[in-house]
């Protein structure tokens, strides 16, 4: 396909989206989003594709929506032709998303990386809802995903001053699966990719289903879903072969990866 503001590649069982606009730091234009869309929408039809990473450039991930093709915008046009529509559609796919974060991940961009399931972070990185800069406030997630990921007081800084953190200040609180130094961060999503990739592709679904129930429900209704789940996956033959394996002190050969 002729994307023009992303690069995709398949390597292997793992699909990667790598965002492709350094001339505005991989700002999120209609033509990213709907790209970015569109790439992982088919990954996600793949039955070979196991994980996905969503990775920048090393100077950004991405530094958020692009003002320049927001500034003028009304109301209506927000509404009624949401550019962003596409990110709704990315934060949905079933296929675990692992984002490879170095630089800038700022607004639209933090928000992005929130949509992914791991968040890997270069020492390089840098995280911020800066927003209220621009007269606005985040509009893809910031005040809801940064909350539940950080806290309240935290996100509440950041959301409110516009102030960005560093990697290591963003583990510590939360927001980040794992800093790894700059030099690594591309080959460690590569392995945490194809560590989820070479498991039962369903059960990673349900995995990853039981784990968003977890940020959208309430406790006593996640923990009965994430209940039936469990119950279900003892359909499958891969429940079966897993427990065969170990069982039988060898190593699981899942028929669905
Ligand atoms: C459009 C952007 C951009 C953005 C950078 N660029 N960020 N274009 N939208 N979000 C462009 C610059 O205009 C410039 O192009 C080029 O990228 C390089 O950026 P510089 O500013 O020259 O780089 P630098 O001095 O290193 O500063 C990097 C930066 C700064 C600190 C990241 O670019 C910055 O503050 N960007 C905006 C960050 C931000 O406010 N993000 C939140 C956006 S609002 P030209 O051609 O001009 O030289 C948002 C809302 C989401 O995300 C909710 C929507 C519903």
């Amino acid at each position: 396909t002729d994307y023009t503001t992303i690069l995709v590649e398949q390597r292997g069982r793992v699909g990667w989206i790598t965002l492709n606009r350094p001339e505005a730091l991989n700002a999120l234009n209609s033509t990213l989003v709907s790209e970015l869309a569109h790439a992982a929408s088919v990954f996600d039809a793949d039955e070979q594709i196991g994980a996905i990473v969503l990775t920048g450039s090393a100077r950004a991930f991405a530094a958020g929506a692009d003002i320049k093709e927001m500034a003028d915008k009304t109301p209506v046009e927000m509404s009624l032709r949401n550019p962003f529509a596409g990110l709704e559609e990315f934060s949905r796919v079933r296929t675990p998303v692992v984002a490879a974060v170095a630089g800038y991940a700022l607004g639209g961009g933090c928000e992005l990386a929130m949509t992914c399931d791991i968040i890997l972070a270069a020492d390089t990185a840098t995280f911020g809802q800066p927003e209220i800069n621009l007269g606005v406030i985040p509009g893809l997630g910031g005040t809801q995903r940064l909350t539940r990921a950080v806290g309240y007081y935290k996100a509440a800084e950041l959301v409110l001053t516009g102030r960005t953190m560093d990697a290591t200040e963003a583990e510590r609180a939360g927001l980040v699966s794992r800093v790894v130094p700059a030099g690594d961060l591309l080959a460690e999503a590569e392995r945490v990719a194809e560590a989820i990739a070479s498991k039962s592709l369903p059960v990673a679904y349900a995995a990853k289903e039981a784990l968003r129930a977890s940020q959208e429900t309430t406790a006593a209704e996640g923990l009965r879903f994430e209940r039936a789940l469990f119950t279900s996956l003892f359909a499958l033959d891969d429940q079966k072969e897993g427990m065969a394996a170990f069982r039988e002190k060898r190593a699981a050969n899942f028929t669905h990866r």
